[in-house]
């Protein structure tokens, strides 16, 4: 696991925009495993930068959110696909048929679109970059604790803490959704890469436990520590409980730039 501890949240931000952009160069065609939430927006003002002010192009890309509220029609402002379009497909060039979503139209068994989720994942050849944010209690997507770590894309109950997390997200006269449908961890850990951001103190306990605490269904993220390809891009303060800190400082100073890290296809 390669962690890097960078100076504030924006610099994290277009660090890994940096990265994405860096692969797209290399793989103008590539899947993007992407996530909504705060921690995302911005790095996707940061690709939509790069977008208008460079040769940035995602015209041959495709993309898999990692999850979506069941019960929440894809039209509706709260879904993660509104969020999708308005935060990022609007503003690129993009197809958006090649941007999926594992959504539940309406009448349709929630259950049968998991697997069709991971059909669609591979038949797009796999997901090559997954990017992603982690929840104060360490889930990925909508894994919350306990999730099986061998899971694929499914319906979860959101714990009460995630409720609460997001309930800010919510008007008081809003349906908040306590169902999602999320890609499971084993989905997650087929991605061929994967770039986990935090920010923020209170990302700083379930950071330290993802990168340093043991692996255990009770913290989903720190599965992490068995893919080959993980970089965790942290700012100070979500950084904060790290005790190996100066070996990770170390190597990212032995480290080249990041330039061409993403390069090797
Ligand atoms: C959302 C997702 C979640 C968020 C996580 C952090 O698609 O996958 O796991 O990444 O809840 O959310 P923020 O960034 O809002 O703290």
């Amino acid at each position: 696991m390669e962690v890097i501890i960078l100076k504030n949240a924006e610099i994290v931000a277009t660090t890994a925009a940096g990265l994405v952009s860096e692969l797209l160069r290399v793989q103008a065609d590539a899947v993007l495993g992407l996530a909504t939430g705060s921690t995302q927006l911005a790095l996707y003002r940061s690709l939509v930068e790069k977008h208008q002010g460079s040769a940035l192009s995602f015209k041959q890309v495709s993309t898999f959110n990692l999850d979506e509220y069941l019960g929440v029609a894809a039209d509706n402002p709260q879904s993660y696909r509104s969020y999708m379009n308005r935060e990022f497909f609007d503003r690129i060039d993009i197809d958006k048929r090649n941007t999926f979503l594992p959504c539940c139209g309406e009448g349709e068994n929630p259950r049968l679109v998991g697997p069709r989720y991971e059909q669609k994942i591979r038949e797009a050849g796999g997901i090559d970059l997954q990017l992603m944010g982690i929840g104060h209690n360490g889930h990925i997507g909508f894994n919350e604790p306990s999730s099986s770590l061998s899971s694929r894309t499914r319906v979860k109950t959101l714990t009460k803490q995630t409720l609460k997390d997001n309930s800010r997200m919510f008007t008081k006269d809003e349906f908040q959704p306590k169902l999602a449908i999320t890609m499971g961890i084993a989905t997650i850990m087929d991605a061929r890469r994967i770039l986990l951001l935090a920010t923020g103190e209170s990302k700083a306990e379930a950071v330290q436990k993802t990168v340093e605490g043991p692996i255990s269904a009770m913290c989903p993220a720190s599965v992490l520590q068995m893919h080959e390809r993980v970089t965790v891009l942290l700012d100070e303060d979500a950084a904060a409980g790290l005790s190996n800190r100066d070996y990770y400082d170390w190597t990212y100073l032995q480290n080249e730039a990041l330039k061409d890290r993403f390069s090797d296809k």
